[in-house]
């Protein structure tokens, strides 16, 4: 999935100026057209692989609560990891049965936190928190780390060295510690790579998931009443990364699920957490250059910082991170080979490295490509730097600043202080 050719017609138009002259640079700006087809696409296609399917829009992807209200229209839950992120989720009407509580290192007051308002689907990440949870609900799931089974990627780390999830060799242990705990129904997540544009790969985790369900089962005679394949489906940052075939996904997982009914006469339902796939493609960082500097590399500064604004260049690089950038109105030559940075004092606020790109001036509006997912969520005020504002492209063809950019008064806002003699 890519941004759409509405969303990319539109960048390019006349429209863009004069919305930069009424709102200022810079700003994310989000496709809602985009991300209502995407969703609904996955919809379509994994509404038949099991009995009922559920996407949870992992919240950290994109925590605006105007995205969360276009999301839980188009009937999904959502994957939440905080208890900032729960409040979010019931903000727009999510119900115990469409928030998936994923957390890890998983505090007292976020088990609390969790079980109110009729509590959620928990999620444990460690066999440790099974007595430490403190009303057991009766649906549980178990977040499983195959180990040396499966190989991680550079986002998500080798699963060996990751510090997610319950082991293999403790998985059995964990639902029978949960059984006896009171849990009567259950389900089994995974969530072993990130950003993953090989269809092949989730395939080999779904078939995975249903191996363990197998295993478990036999063990301990309980049925699965989901398999949750976590998040991680990529989209093709780069011009010649080739889409995640998603319909050769959902057309597998059916076959794998098809299956498991023939031999064991019922199926889990089949559960998601997509994040990226479908916010990521559908925004837009939009910024201004402010200076361009010849040091022993041509470098153009830009009017927001990475770290401010999109963490995942500077953090992911040089093995991932990578976001395509374009000028706007500029698509020929001359070119030049420039590294657009921000204002940081730090080397890795860039947001491209040594990219050809036309011939910039001060005053050209550099645009960051698939910026809808992980981007202004993971942004930090580190060198106090402040966060961009946020806009929406409605489908109406209007645009609606969706978060209003930081300001000093909100970087200074946690500063209270208490004395304390000892
Ligand atoms: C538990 C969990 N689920 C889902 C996701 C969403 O991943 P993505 O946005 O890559 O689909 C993440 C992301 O880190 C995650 O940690």
């Amino acid at each position: 999935m890519s941004m759409s050719k509405d969303f990319e017609g539109w960048l390019s138009s006349s429209k863009l100026p004069a919305i930069i002259r009424h709102f200022g640079t810079p700003f994310h700006i989000y496709d809602e057209a985009g991300i209502i087809k995407t969703g609904e696409k996955l919809k379509k296609l994994f509404s038949g692989v099991s009995a009922e399917f559920q996407e949870f829009f992992a919240v950290k992807a994109n925590p605006n609560l105007e995205i969360l209200k276009i999301i839980k229209r188009l009937g999904f839950g959502f994957d939440c990891s905080s208890e900032p992120e729960l409040f979010l989720a019931r903000s727009v009407g999510a119900t115990a049965n469409e928030i998936m509580f994923c957390s890890n290192n998983t505090s007292s007051g976020e088990f609390e936190a969790a079980n109110k308002f009729g509590g959620c689907i928990l999620n444990l990440d460690d066999i440790a928190m099974v007595p430490k949870v403190p009303i057991f609900p009766e649906t549980i799931c178990f977040r499983y780390n195959p180990g040396k089974r499966r190989t991680g990627n550079s986002i998500i780390g080798n699963p060996v060295e990751a510090k997610y999830g319950v082991t293999h060799e403790q998985i059995i242990n964990a639902y029978s510690m949960a059984r006896d705990r009171g849990a009567k129904k259950f389900g089994l997540h995974t969530m072993v790579c990130s950003n993953q544009i090989d269809y092949l790969y989730v395939i080999k985790t779904v078939k995975m998931l249903l191996k363990v369900v197998n295993m478990v089962s036999n063990k301990l005679n309980i049925k699965f009443e989901f398999i949750n394949m976590g998040g991680g489906i990529g989209i093709p940052y780069k011009p010649d990364d080739k889409p995640f075939n998603i319909s050769a996904l959902a057309k597998e997982a059916k076959k794998l699920l098809d299956q498991f009914e023939k031999k064991h006469g019922y199926a889990p339902m089949f559960f998601m957490e997509s994040g990226r796939y479908i916010t990521g493609p559908h925004g837009v960082l939009v910024t201004k250059v402010i200076n361009t500097m010849d040091k022993y590399k041509k470098f153009v500064g830009v009017d927001v910082s990475c770290i401010s604004s999109m963490m995942r260049p500077a953090i992911y690089y040089p093995e991932g991170g990578y976001h395509h950038i374009s000028v706007f109105g500029k698509d020929k030559g001359p070119f030049e080979t420039v590294n657009i940075v921000g204002s940081a004092c730090e080397n890795s606020d860039q947001f491209g490295r040594d990219r050809e790109l036309p011939k910039i001036s001060e005053g050209d509006i550099i645009l960051v490509h698939d910026t809808g997912a992980h981007c202004y969520g993971m942004a930090s005020n580190y060198n106090g730097r402040l966060r961009p504002q946020e806009l929406m492209l409605r489908e109406d063809g209007s645009v609606e600043r969706i978060r209003r950019a930081e300001r000093l008064a909100d970087y200074l806002r946690t500063f209270s202080f208490k004395k304390l003699n000892v």
